[in-house]
């Protein structure tokens, strides 16, 4: 059936048919790693066996075709071109090469948010150590997104980057990328992007949201397999930034005391890496493509949106997602019960969820004053009857 703005109702019996897990468990923990669709795992297998019977190298270039096509897919995932992808080992990685690669020095300014990941976070400590750059956190607006017209204010010459990320960690809001894309565009600094908890659930198109950089995961809503990440690199950034650090790959060894950088998206990449898992990161690029990401989203959004309003009518639970666009992560706390006590008892009935401690997202969780929340992340192959499963869960929990 179709419905407007492209999107498609999602076959979910037929997802869940074409996902083992949802035999075994209540998957509500997308935002950790989702399950995968069978042909994801198929795929990854076949390689991992090619390469036990015919060896590494040669599996490898048997498998050349589908190890390059991963590029195409993932790109079309986010609007990019294949040349300005590169496949990384985690969204970590993605995103170091980026930050750690830009040219900054004594007394830049670097705009983040509040609800910026530890990692990156940790990243500009050690920079902010090491070469004295400024670490300017941009206050939320009322709704806990990212305050754009105060990011606005916060724009002068010293800011020589915007860093941000889409869908924190710890709450189900969507910050406002393309906003922020046009400052930075309207400051001329760079834009890196941290999409890991977006790409597979948010429709995104990096021409509009205009990132110079955006780095993304495989294991989360792209349900590709774990140790595969990615890196989108504009044009511009392809041609003005360096890797912080190279290898036979990302460089050309020319003459003695000579390299020459690949003048594509691949110079952030390294040689040595695990083909089969590439292979499955693009199996599940074209599986969530032939899907829909528009799709998706409707139905992340809306089973999301019914479980938070279920769970809010549970005397004593407190539903923590703010934003004004909301997604697929559903966070809450249970009066007088820690979160990871609440997260213990789940798995027991086999109700897959996670926790989020504040260091996670240090200053949003010590700002709302949080120590932690439980978190459950819906994807499309879910069912209304798997989330009633876990607020009648909560319920009991609650009643005892
Ligand atoms: C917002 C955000 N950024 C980055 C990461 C790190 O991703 P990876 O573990 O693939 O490096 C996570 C992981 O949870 C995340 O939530």
């Amino acid at each position: 059936m179709s419905i407007p703005n492209g999107v498609t109702e999602i076959d979910v019996a037929a997802a869940r048919a074409d996902t083992p897990g949802c035999a075994e468990v209540i998957h509500l923990n997308n935002a950790g790693a989702a399950l995968p669709p069978r042909p994801v795992t198929h795929s990854i297998v076949r390689h991992m066996e090619r390469e036990a019977h015919i060896g590494g190298y040669e599996a490898a270039e048997a498998a050349q075709e589908e190890l390059e096509s991963t590029y195409p897919a993932v790109a079309s995932l986010i609007g990019a071109q294949p040349h300005q992808i590169a496949l990384t080992e985690n969204a970590t990685r993605a995103w170091d090469m980026a930050f750690y690669g830009m040219p900054l020095s004594k007394g830049d300014r670097v705009l983040t948010c509040q609800s910026e990941y530890a990692s990156n976070y940790l990243a500009y400590l050690q920079v902010s150590r090491r070469q004295g750059i400024v670490i300017d956190v941009i206050p939320d607006n009322e709704f806990g997104e990212v305050d754009v017209d105060a990011a606005r204010r916060m724009l002068d010459r010293r800011v020589k980057l915007i860093s941000i990320t889409h869908v924190p960690t710890s709450g189900g809001l969507v910050n406002p990328a393309e906003a922020l894309g046009k400052l930075a565009r309207e400051a001329g600094c760079y834009y890196l992007l941290d999409a890991c908890q977006s790409v597979g659930q948010v429709p995104i198109d990096v021409k509009a949201i205009g990132c110079d950089f955006l780095s993304a995961t495989g294991r989360k809503f792209m349900r590709g397999p774990r140790g595969t990440g990615f890196l989108y690199a504009s044009d511009r950034a392809i041609a003005e930034i360096e890797p912080p650090f190279i290898d036979g790959h990302a460089a050309t060894w020319t003459s003695r005391a000579e390299y020459v950088i690949r003048t594509d998206a691949r110079r952030f990449e390294n040689w040595e890496t695990n083909c089969a898992t590439r292979i499955g990161l693009g199996v599940a690029a074209r599986y969530a493509n032939t899907i829909g990401v528009p799709s998706i989203w409707q139905r992340v959004r809306s089973l999301a949106a019914r479980l938070r309003e279920s769970l809010s009518s549970i005397p004593g639970v407190s539903v923590c997602d703010r934003g004004q666009v909301k997604c697929g992560i559903v966070t809450f706390n249970c009066k007088d019960r820690p979160a990871a006590k609440i997260k213990a008892h789940l798995s027991q009935l086999k109700i897959n969820c996670s926790t989020i401690e504040a260091s996670w997202t240090r200053i949003d969780m010590d700002g709302r004053g949080l120590t932690a929340v439980v978190r459950a992340s819906v994807h499309y192959y879910n069912t209304e009857g798997e989330t009633d499963a876990l607020v009648e869960a909560i319920h009991a929990i609650m009643t005892a």
